[in-house]
C-alpha cells in the first residue's frame, strides 16, 4: 500500500523544504559532466574541452533549438573550469585561458537568453579533479564569489572530505548561500559520498538544506550503468520516494541520451523512468551533433510534462514479474497518473497481459495517451490489455482518470502484486485524512 504512504509524505515534505523559492519542480537542463569530463586540453581539442566556448556553444543550442521552450534552462559547469590557485583575495578564479570572460560574462550570456548558469564546487580540500575544493574555511567566500559572479545553481561535490567535515560543510553552504541574498539552487552530493541510506542520510535534513542531492554514484555512458542506478532506486524506494516534493529532489544523476550507450528503446526508458522518479533533467550530451532521434526522445513533451507535474510525487514501482517486466506508476495532478511497462528481457518484443483493474485501478473508463507513439484510446478497468515491449524498452502512457474520481481512493486502491515490500507494507497500511 505504499501509495497512500508516498502522497501523505509528499504532502508534508512540501512544508519542509529548504525555502528558498527555487526548483518547485525538477531542474531541467544541461550538465557538462557525463560527456565532456576533464577535458582540458584545449590546444588539441578546442571543441571539446572545458572552456566558457563549449559552455557559449551549448547555450546556443539550448536557446535556438527549441530546447529552452520546454524548460531546459540550465547550463551547468562541473570539475576542472577553476585555476589550481585562488586569487590574491582567497577567491576562486576560473582558469584564464579557458574561461578569459570570467564566470560573470558567462552568467551574462546564459541571463541574455532566459538560461541560467550553474556552478561545480567541492566540500573538501580538493575537487575530485584535483582543483581547489572549498574546506569548511572557505565556505563564505566562496559562496560570496559565486552570488557576485551571478550564478544561479551550486552543485557541491564530496571528494577529499570525510565525514564529519560534511555534517559541518554541507548545512553551512545552505546557509552560506542563503546569507548571500541571491537565490542560488542547491545541489547536494553529501548522500552519495555516506551510502544513500538511513542512518546515515537525514532525508528529512537534505530536504530543509538542499533543492536536490545525488544518492548513488556517477552515471556512465552505458545501458548497464543506467540498470544499475535504476535498480538502486527503486529497491530502496520507500527511502528515498517520500523524500521528493517541491523544492528537494532525488538526482540520479544525468541524462546519457543522446551520447554512445544506449539504444533508442533504451534511450526511450531512461528518459520514461527519469519522469516516473521526478528527477532533474540535466542532459550530458552534445547539443551540437546530437542525433534526431535522441533529440526527439528528449523534446517528448509529455514525458516531460510528466516529468514536471506540479506535484512533484516520486512514482514508485507497483509490480516486478517473474518474467522481467516492471511496471512503475507515477500519481499526477488531475487524477491522472503515468505508467510504465518496462522489459528487463533480451529475446524480443514481450507481450505482457494485465488490467488497469490487475493493477488496482478503481472500475471507471480511462483515456490513454501513449507517450511515445502518441496514439491515445479509452480502455476500462476491467479490460484485459496486451503491451508488447521490446528488450530493454518501455511501454509508457499517461492515464487519465473518469472525471471526478476520489484521488485517495485511486492511492488507497492501488497494490503491490510481486513486491518484495508487499508483505511489509500490508502491516503498516497508513490511514489518510
Ligand atoms: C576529519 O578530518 C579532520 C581534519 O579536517 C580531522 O580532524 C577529523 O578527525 C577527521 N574525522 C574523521 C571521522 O575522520
Ligand atoms: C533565506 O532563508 C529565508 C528563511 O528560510 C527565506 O525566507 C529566504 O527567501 C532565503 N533567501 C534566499 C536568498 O535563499
Ligand atoms: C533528521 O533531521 C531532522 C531535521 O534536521 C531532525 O529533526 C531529525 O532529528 C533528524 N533525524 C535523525 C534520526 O537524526
Amino acid at each position: 500500500m505504499y501509495l497512500v504512504v508516498l502522497f501523505a509524505a509528499a504532502l508534508s515534505a512540501s512544508t519542509f523544504a529548504l525555502d528558498n523559492g527555487l526548483m518547485r519542480t525538477p531542474p531541467m537542463g544541461w550538465l557538462a559532466w557525463e560527456r565532456f569530463r576533464c577535458d582540458i586540453d584545449c590546444e588539441h581539442d578546442p571543441k571539446n574541452c572545458i572552456s566558457e566556448n563549449l559552455f557559449i556553444d551549448m547555450a546556443d543550442r539550448l536557446s535556438e533549438d527549441g530546447w529552452r521552450e520546454l524548460g531546459y534552462v540550465l547550463v551547468s559547469i562541473d570539475d576542472c573550469w577553476s585555476s589550481m590557485e585562488r586569487d590574491e583575495e582567497g577567491r576562486l578564479q576560473p582558469d584564464p585561458k579557458r574561461f578569459p570572460g570570467g564566470i560573470p560574462k558567462l552568467a551574462r550570456y546564459m541571463h541574455d537568453r532566459g538560461l541560467k548558469l550553474g556552478i561545480y564546487g567541492d566540500m573538501g580540500t580538493h575537487t575530485c579533479g584535483g582543483y581547489p575544493g572549498t574546506p569548511l574555511d572557505k565556505i563564505k567566500i566562496d559562496a560570496q564569489t559565486f552570488a557576485d559572479w551571478g550564478v544561479d545553481v551550486l552543485k557541491f561535490d564530496g571528494c577529499y572530505s570525510n565525514s564529519t567535515e560534511q555534517e559541518q560543510g554541507y548545512p553551512l553552504m545552505s546557509k552560506a548561500l542563503n546569507a548571500t541574498g541571491r537565490p542560488i539552487g542547491y545541489s547536494c552530493s553529501w548522500p552519495a559520498y555516506q551510502g544513500g541510506l538511513p542512518p546515515k542520510v537525514n532525508y528529512t535534513q537534505l530536504g530543509l538544506i538542499c533543492n536536490l542531492w545525488r544518492n548513488y554514484g556517477d552515471i556512465q555512458d552505458s545501458w548497464d550503468s543506467v540498470l544499475n542506478i535504476v535498480d538502486w532506486f527503486f529497491e530502496n524506494q520507500d527511502v528515498v520516494a517520500p523524500a521528493a516534493g517541491p523544492g528537494g529532489w532525488n538526482d540520479p544523476d544525468m541524462l546519457i541520451v543522446g551520447d554512445f550507450g544506449l539504444s533508442m528503446d533504451q534511450s526511450r526508458s531512461q528518459m520514461a523512468l527519469w519522469a516516473i522518479m521526478a528527477a532533474p533533467l540535466f542532459m550530458s550530451n552534445d547539443l551540437r551533433t546530437i542525433s534526431s532521434g535522441a533529440r526527439s526522445i528528449l523534446q517528448n513533451q509529455m514525458a516531460i510534462s510528466i516529468n514536471q507535474d506540479p506535484m512533484g510525487i516520486q512514482g514508485r514501482r507497483i509490480v516486478k514479474e517473474n518474467s522481467g517486466i516492471d511496471v512503475f506508476l507515477r500519481p499526477l495532478s488531475n487524477n491522472a497518473s503515468a505508467l510504465v511497462f518496462f522489459s528487463r528481457r533480451k529475446d524480443m518484443p514481450y507481450r505482457y497481459q494485465t488490467s488497469l483493474r490487475k493493477l488496482n485501478y478503481p472500475t471507471g473508463s480511462y483515456k490513454i495517451f501513449n507517450v511515445f507513439t502518441e496514439k491515445t484510446m479509452m480502455l476500462k478497468d476491467s479490460t484485459d490489455f496486451v503491451v508488447s515491449v521490446n528488450p530493454t524498452g518501455v511501454v509508457m502512457w499517461y492515464v487519465s482518470a473518469p472525471a471526478k474520481m476520489n484521488l485517495h481512493q485511486f492511492y488507497r486502491g492501488a497494490r503491490l502484486r510481486g513486491s518484495p515490500y508487499d508483505e511489509k507494507d500490508e502491516n503498516n497500511i497508513p490511514q489518510l485524512i
